[in-house]
């Protein structure tokens, strides 16, 4: 089964009665989501443009999102495997996700993998480099994140969500920095009067900059999954 079309069909929009009320678990269908990406398009197949779905479900509008952008790595970097994962890297870093229910975020983490991990083996069938899949999953589990999106923490808990900025250095490394995510929406807000715009700015200017909780040296891509 193509991983991709995972999840739930049009006719499939919700998983019960009770998770629709108590949570507002009501999937949106292909369609929507094909006509709402269709307006911010340049962005998709942008490999390394940030996105955060604040309650993604099981991953409906990530899913096309990364579909999107490993179209792209296909079309540039087909012939070569080592930039193919680099780029794969990026794009697959550059998608967020928070979503109250565990049960989603697993299903949602597992769900980006094996699209990943589908691509990835149409292309390279014959030379699937282990690490490398550890270190996409290790990726996903830090970028899908169990939380509250309306308290910016753990669900019932003081713990704030936190999540992992990925920047491509160049010379196949890469770079993470963690942020809280109220640290990023504050300055985001203020900066940009309610809308967001890139989600890890770290323009300096009179409002603040984005203070990092943690910066980490810079590491082959392929040794990510040792961070
Ligand atoms: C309407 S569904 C949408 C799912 C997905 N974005 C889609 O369009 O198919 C809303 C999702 O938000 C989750 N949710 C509800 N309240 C939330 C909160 N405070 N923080 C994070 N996720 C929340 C629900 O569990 C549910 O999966």
């Amino acid at each position: 089964m193509d991983s991709s079309k995972q999840g739930l069909s049009a006719n499939e929009q919700i998983k019960s009665r009770e998770r629709v009320s108590a949570h507002g678990e009501v999937y949106t269908a292909e369609r929507e989501i094909n006509a709402m990406l269709d307006l911010v398009k340049h962005e998709t197949e942008r490999i390394d443009s940030r996105f955060l779905e604040p309650a993604c479900g099981n991953g409906n509008f990530l899913s096309n999102i990364l579909n999107r952008k490993l179209a792209v790595v296909n079309r540039l970097y087909a012939k070569n495997k080592t930039l193919w994962q680099y780029n794969s890297l990026i794009a697959i870093g550059s998608i967020y996700g928070i979503e109250i229910l565990h049960d989603n975020v697993l299903e949602c983490r597992d769900r980006l993998y094996n699209q990943f991990y589908d691509t990835y083996k149409k292309r390279f069938s014959k030379s699937i480099d282990a690490e490398f899949c550890q270190s996409i999953r290790y990726v996903i589990d830090k970028n899908i994140v169990w939380g509250d999106a309306l308290t910016y923490k753990q669900p019932d808990s003081e713990i704030p969500i936190v999540f992992a900025e990925w920047s491509a250095l160049g010379n196949m490394k890469v770079k993470r920095r963690d942020f809280s995510l109220s640290n990023i929406l504050l300055l985001q807000e203020t900066k940009s009067e309610g809308h967001f715009s890139d989600l890890f700015s770290s323009t300096t200017d009179d409002v603040g900059v984005h203070v990092p909780l943690v910066e980490f040296s810079p590491v082959h891509y392929l040794k990510i999954h040792t961070l």
